[in-house]
């Protein structure tokens, strides 16, 4: 009796476990959430990370490249190591930076002229790159 008592008790907790794990696992990839990033993004390009400062998201230049469809020649992890430490990404030079270096004319100069953007925590980088994603 105890024992069957104990054994309900603990599937109760295990299915419990799995309900919980399951709804945060629908949070973490449901569209809704992946809106909320793109619209936080947005704001984050706009305000404090003052990317708008140098970029368009046309695909027209500024200081620096246009920002359309730019996501997709890169991979998330690129995007996500690039506004993490853009100075730090250049002088690895992997390929998608050699490929980037080229197009701005630059395959030789020791620094990028994007700066590190301090204010930066991993959510708004993470909402920056779902906005990048749907220019
Ligand atoms: C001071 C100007 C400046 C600011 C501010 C800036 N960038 Fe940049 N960014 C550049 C330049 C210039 C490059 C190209 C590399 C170079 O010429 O040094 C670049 C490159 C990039 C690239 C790669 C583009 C490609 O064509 O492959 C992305 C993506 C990017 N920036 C996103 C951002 C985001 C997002 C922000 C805001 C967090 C930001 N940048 C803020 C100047 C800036």
């Amino acid at each position: 009796m105890l024992a069957r008592m104990a054994y309900s008790l603990g599937g109760g907790i295990v299915s419990r476990v799995v309900v919980v794990s399951a709804l945060f696992a629908f949070i973490l990839i449901s569209p809704v959430s992946w809106a909320d990033d793109i619209e936080d993004g947005k704001n984050i390009f706009n305000g404090p990370a003052g990317c708008q400062s140098c970029h368009k998201i046309t695909d027209k230049k500024s200081v620096g490249t246009g920002l359309a469809g730019n996501a997709g020649i890169h991979t998330d992890a690129w995007l996500l190591k690039w506004l993490n430490d853009p100075q730090t990404t250049w002088e690895e030079n992997d390929r998608e930076t050699q490929d980037l270096r080229k197009r701005v004319g630059k395959p030789n100069e020791p620094r990028t002229a994007m700066k590190k953007r301090k204010i930066l925590a991993e959510g708004d980088l993470r909402a920056l790159i779902a906005y990048l994603k749907s220019l």
